[in-house]
């Protein structure tokens, strides 16, 4: 056995996936083998999640079935909207979320039952009712009426009417549906793994979505949406980008947003979410913001050699179609529960207790003294 430690599991291949396939030589991705960013042309994300899920693209009688399940489970208890509304509103909404599937757990009559038809309902529920809990907080803590969910909505028409009260023009709509495609699956990374660790002890499916959304909050993987926002904000204007850049560059900062694990030439998601983010600023006559962007894009691959990931482009995004900063990072999670329960789901199938080992370097062979005595 080597001793050598490949810290943060660097190029080390843990086990096989037919759900996705990240190709950084030639920066693409593909889910169950298509394209990413044809099935962002070709698809609504609805067709997408079950091609995640299922393994394969639905016919039509297949996706009408799919899309009645989903919206008949979308509406919450009122135990959990109750709960929901007494959460302090300074909570930060991922840590709603988190508690929030956790609760799910409580409340599922299937918690414990780990066979995959049962597996496939929980996905199911938790994919269908997450978004509902999500916008009811994002409403609650401004002291607003929760809206219930509306069943003749897509789920993207739905999320956005739960938390506005409307359904914005359709161009918009198609781009949230596009993030949430391009959102929903990503092979091994550090909350899917999370997920795949946990239900390699035989845990349930909320077990591990609870752990999969506590570690996609950090700032260096899912929170990093939200970190983008936050510096375009501090920049303010496109006059002051290639300053801030070029001083924070020179302070060592890391800049959110930029560079991935496994990508080296660029994410493979970027160019069809930045060509989304286009549209929607187009659309708003936003041009402050793309500006920005593109500014802090230019000077980190000449300087740097970084690229953006997915979060770069779908940060601002999120923020012109009005969602709260701190939301961008549940608005991943809506899409990833997909992911994260296909992965749950081939972990049961073919399991194997993730278990690695370290290498000591602490103190050694000390004496035990007396209370009186140390
Ligand atoms: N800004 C400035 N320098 C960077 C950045 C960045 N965003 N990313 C990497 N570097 C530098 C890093 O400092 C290091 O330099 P040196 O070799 O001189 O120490 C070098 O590039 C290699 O980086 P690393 O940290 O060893 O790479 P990693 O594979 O461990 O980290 C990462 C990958 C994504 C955590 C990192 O690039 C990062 O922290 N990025 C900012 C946070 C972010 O945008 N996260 C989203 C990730 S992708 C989508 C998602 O999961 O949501």
């Amino acid at each position: 056995m080597s001793d050598e430690i490949k810290k943060g599991l660097l190029g080390i291949v843990v086990d096989e996936t037919t759900i996705s396939q990240v190709m950084p030589d030639i920066n693409a991705l593909t889910y169950r083998g298509y394209a990413v960013q044809d099935l962002c042309e070709t698809c609504k994300f609805e067709e997408v999640a079950y091609l995640v899920l299922k393994g394969d693209l639905p016919n039509s009688i297949q996706l009408n079935k799919f899309k009645k399940e989903e919206r008949e489970n979308r509406n919450i208890t009122i135990n959990l909207r109750e709960i929901i509304k007494h959460m302090p509103k300074r909570s930060h909404p991922m840590d709603v979320v988190r508690t929030v599937v956790s609760v799910m757990g409580l409340e599922d009559k299937e918690t414990s039952d780990n066979s995959p038809e049962a597996n496939m309902r929980k996905a199911m529920r938790i994919f269908a009712k997450t978004p509902t809990a999500i916008a009811a907080f994002f409403r609650a803590r401004k002291g607003k009426k929760v809206i219930p969910p509306k069943k003749e909505l897509s789920f993207s028409e739905n999320f956005f009417y739960m938390c506005f009260g409307k359904v914005p023009r359709k161009e918009i709509v198609k781009a949230f549906d596009v993030s949430l495609i391009l959102y929903a699956e990503h092979s091994f990374n550090v909350s899917t793994f999370t997920a795949r660790t946990i239900t390699s002890s035989l845990s349930d499916i909320h077990g591990a979505i609870t752990g999969a959304v506590a570690s996609l909050k950090g700032p260096l993987h899912g929170g990093a949406n939200e970190e983008v926002m936050h510096m375009l904000k501090k920049i303010k204007k496109p006059e002051n980008a290639k300053k801030w850049i070029l001083d924070a560059l020179k302070k060592k900062k890391l800049i959110m947003g930029f560079g991935h694990r496994v990508y080296s030439k660029g994410d493979s998601r970027v160019p069809t979410m930045k060509k989304y983010y286009l549209k929607v600023a187009e659309i708003l006559k936003e041009k402050k913001l793309p500006k920005m962007s593109q500014i802090i894009e230019t000077i980190m691959i000449e300087k740097k050699n970084i690229h953006p990931n997915l979060d770069y482009p779908s940060g601002p995004t999120y923020h012109l179609m009005k969602f709260d900063t701190d939301f961008f990072t549940p608005i991943f999670v809506m899409a990833r529960i997909t992911g994260w329960s296909a992965h749950i789901m081939e972990q049961h199938a073919s399991n194997k207790l993730i278990r690695p080992l370290s290498k000591y370097s602490g103190e050694k062979h000390r004496k035990v003294m007396l209370l009186n005595q140390r």
